[in-house]
């Protein structure tokens, strides 16, 4: 497994003459490794001759800078578990190299991004569309994969693709649980102990046939912060916070 800093260095070894006729199958991350991302990574070293993860925590999706500061970060057991995973390459670019004009040009979606997670952390699908293009137009993969825990980026995230006529097929990936029922994130590695315990009602509670309002108070009640809990077409949506940490799972209605 090599790892690629630079843009430059990722388009030499693209464009050899050995790669010709070879799928290239893409996983973005923000590093802090877990079974969700593992299963993504699994997924697209089988159905591609290569495979491409990138580690980038992309501040510009970050509303919240004390958030983006206790984001984890732990390159070296990354490197070790995407090694062990089939990983054929790791980008690794630093701000300078993806944003060059900083932040002045942008990828906006103007109503869906504006809404569920988009009207609590205002400008967060705008990081994360951006960042995702750019990414898209490095690595110039056949195929990229993300996951389903976070379905509205998803969503958005083809819906850019389809837009901007991109030539990457955007890959959706099932939820990863632990077995208690928490969707795996990075972000469970900050939870207490005694959080830890809490969070799998989050996903106990979404699941259950109640209306989104009843569902709200008995997650209010068992000692989570609610940002919401919306249904929409077929989908539940639920965003939660316990202490600072900051939660998001869906459920498709047709499945339970
Ligand atoms: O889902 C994530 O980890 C990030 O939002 C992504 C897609 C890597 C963009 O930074």
């Amino acid at each position: 497994m090599d790892i690629v800093t630079k843009i430059k260095e990722w388009d030499r070894l693209r464009d050899d003459p050995s790669l010709r006729g070879k799928t290239i199958g893409f996983v973005p991350t923000m590093g802090a490794i877990h079974k969700g991302h593992l299963s993504l990574v699994r997924r697209c070293v089988e159905e591609n001759d290569l495979t491409v993860v990138s580690i980038f925590v992309n501040p510009t999706q970050f509303n919240d800078p004390s958030d983006l500061e206790s984001y984890p970060r732990n390159f070296e057991a990354d490197r070790t578990i995407l090694e062990k995973a089939g990983t054929d390459y790791i980008f690794l670019p630093k701000y300078g190299e993806l944003y060059p004009n900083g932040y002045r040009y942008k990828v906006i979606e103007t109503d869906f991004s504006k809404k569920l997670c988009g009207a609590y952390r205002p400008g967060h699908f705008d990081g994360v569309l951006t960042i995702v293009m750019k990414l898209l137009n490095i690595i110039r993969a056949h195929r990229a994969y993300f996951g389903e825990k976070d379905y509205q980026q998803y969503q958005l995230i083809k819906g850019m693709a389809k837009a901007f006529f991109l030539k990457t097929e955007i890959v959706p990936c099932p939820i990863v649980r632990e077995a208690d029922g928490l969707a795996c994130s990075s972000r469970n590695m900050l939870l207490s102990p005694e959080e830890r315990k809490t969070a799998p009602l989050f996903h106990k509670f979404l699941a259950t046939d109640l209306p989104d309002d009843k569902i709200r108070k008995k997650l209010e009640s068992a000692g989570f912060t609610v940002d919401y809990i919306e249904t929409i077409g077929t989908r539940r949506y639920g965003a939660v916070r316990l202490g600072e940490v900051r939660l998001i799972d869906n459920i498709n209605l047709e499945n339970e």
